[in-house]
């Protein structure tokens, strides 16, 4: 699965944003470490706080298709309003959950760069910290 087309799956997603209230809409889409492809858009809600980010709900849809592959090996994130759109602190800690290794986000100029999720979140509270 080449990395064009993760980004590609994440810029689509953000089409479908439900952002009436901020109008920022994002789009992430998670390659798994078994190769599926699963994509997400933030859904606002008319109760602000409800609003769920594009990140976490990509992690929802790899978490509904397969219990078997569930390790995420890298997301990518695009929003039209903002580049590059980094996730949110709270979808940090929900890839760490997953073992997501990179998060590629799109520089002003297009081209995508990647950055390691370590690097994003250090010293992670994570599921071996248990
Ligand atoms: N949002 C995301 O979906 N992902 C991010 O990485 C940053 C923020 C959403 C949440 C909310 O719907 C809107 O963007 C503005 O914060």
């Amino acid at each position: 699965m080449d990395l064009a087309h993760i980004i590609e799956a994440a810029r689509v997603a953000s089409l479908r944003a439900y952002a009436p209230y901020s109008d920022f809409r994002v789009g992430a889409a998670i390659l798994t470490e078994g190769g599926a492809v699963h994509a997400g858009c933030n859904v606002e809600n008319a109760s602000y706080g409800l609003a769920t980010c594009a990140e976490r709900n990509a992690a929802a849809a790899m978490v509904l298709a397969d219990p078997g592959d569930r390790k995420v090996r890298l997301v990518a994130i695009v929003s039209p309003s903002a580049a590059p759109c980094f996730p949110c602190g709270a979808c940090r800690q929900v890839l760490r959950e997953f073992g997501c290794k990179d998060v590629i986000v799109l520089e002003a100029s297009g081209s995508p760069r990647g950055y390691p999720l370590d690097v994003l979140l250090p010293h992670a509270f994570g599921p071996e910290s248990l």
